[in-house]
């Protein structure tokens, strides 16, 4: 049995971390690729004390609202084509604007005044260089945009936030303010802005402004590189397990799956876990890569062996050096924790030469769901 168990009590607990770093600011809590792979219909209660959530496509917001999401609902990247900026607000869906085809549709078709589509996320290229008008395109639409009756909140994407010395992101915030400080002089003093995502939520505390956009965060991963998921007292918000399903012992010299690629130096007690890529298991992890089997009917890592991942990663199963667990514990059907407390799903993801949030959204339906 393959099982991810969702966490909402650690997913709260994240929240909170987030408002004691940015007491001032509200949380548009970050929900796209189905809340991170955690699945959104499991999180949003969770979030329930988030200011709105954040998503990347219509489907999602819809979804999101179907659900009963009331509070606001924030489009990352906009309305597609003009269909979707006439669902939006039918659906009360804040959206970015990023672009001249959607700053059009926005004017061509303006929403009630009590609509929350009539405030819209004015999208500056700082850097990032993906999506963005630039320092004269934003000015000009955030006029036009104010005429019409729209709320304006200016809105940019750090390129390299994890790591706070990156020169850019000096760079991205100077342009930041004081375009935001343009704005506010000549277009509107209402003007709001909303610069950072999980990683500027922790390193950039002076520069949170009214909105911060957590994401990778509130599930539980480091988002900065020189501090760990640990050090910044977040709850991991998912355990992923499986079972061992067979038990070999592999004498010196012979090969272990496919390719032969791990020869055991001496005789291996080894162990079958039933999971592998078509569960989500990367394929490829260094080999410090490990399991922890579990002591006892607990994920407490107190009671548990770690074990090293040896050999390839299959489809369906993984093998694991049981060598240094105490003989007289029986193996069959025993717990495996994949990614959870310990190994942190921030680990396997070094080990995988990848990040958690690839690790996260890529699982498979697979794995039976569960809640904590
Ligand atoms: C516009 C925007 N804001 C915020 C986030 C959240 O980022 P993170 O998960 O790194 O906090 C994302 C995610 O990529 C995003 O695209």
């Amino acid at each position: 049995m393959r099982t991810i168990t969702i966490k909402p009590k650690a997913i709260t607990h994240n929240l909170n971390q987030v408002k004691k770093l940015a007491p001032q600011s509200k949380v548009l809590a970050m929900v796209k690729s189905n809340a991170y792979g955690h699945g959104v219909a499991a999180v949003l209660p969770a979030l329930h004390q988030a200011d709105g959530i954040g998503v990347a496509t219509l489907t999602e917001a819809l979804e999101a609202r179907q659900l009963g999401w009331d509070k606001t609902i924030g489009l990352v990247e906009g309305a597609f084509t003009a269909d979707e900026w006439q669902q939006a607000i039918e659906h009360d869906i804040s959206c970015v604007i990023h672009h001249t085809p959607q700053l059009h549709w926005a004017l061509d078709n303006v929403p009630p005044a009590d609509s929350a589509t009539r405030v819209v996320w004015l999208k500056y290229n700082t850097g990032m260089n993906r999506l963005g008008f630039n320092a004269e395109g934003v000015m000009s639409a955030a006029k036009q945009l104010h005429e019409a009756g729209y709320q304006l909140i200016l809105t940019t994407h750090f390129a390299n936030a994890d790591n706070r010395d990156h020169p850019l992101n000096a760079r991205q915030i100077q342009r930041f303010t004081d375009v935001l400080t343009l704005l506010r002089e000549t277009v509107s003093a209402e003007v709001k802005g909303s610069l950072c995502n999980s990683a500027g939520t922790v390193n950039f505390s002076e520069y949170h402004y009214d909105w911060v956009r957590p994401g990778i965060i509130l599930y539980g991963s480091s988002p900065v590189i020189d501090k760990s998921a640990q050090e910044l007292d977040l709850q991991p918000a998912m355990d992923f397990s499986a079972q061992i399903i067979a038990l070999q012992t592999v004498n010196a010299n012979d090969a272990i799956g496919y390719g032969s690629r791990w020869i055991a130096q001496q005789d291996t007690r080894t162990a079958l876990v039933s999971v592998g890529y078509g569960d989500g298991y990367p394929r490829v992890v260094s080999n410090d890569a490990y399991v922890s089997v579990i002591d006892a009917d607990n994920t407490d890592s107190t009671q548990s062996y770690p074990c090293a991942v040896i050999g390839r990663v299959a489809m369906d199963m993984i093998v694991i050096d049981v060598s240094k667990i105490p003989k007289e514990l029986p193996l069959l059907n025993r717990k495996v924790i994949l990614w959870g407390e310990a190994p942190h799903v921030d680990e396997i993801a070094s080990h995988a030469n990848t990040i958690s949030y690839e690790l996260l959204c890529r699982l498979s339906i697979r794995p039976a769901r569960t809640q904590a």
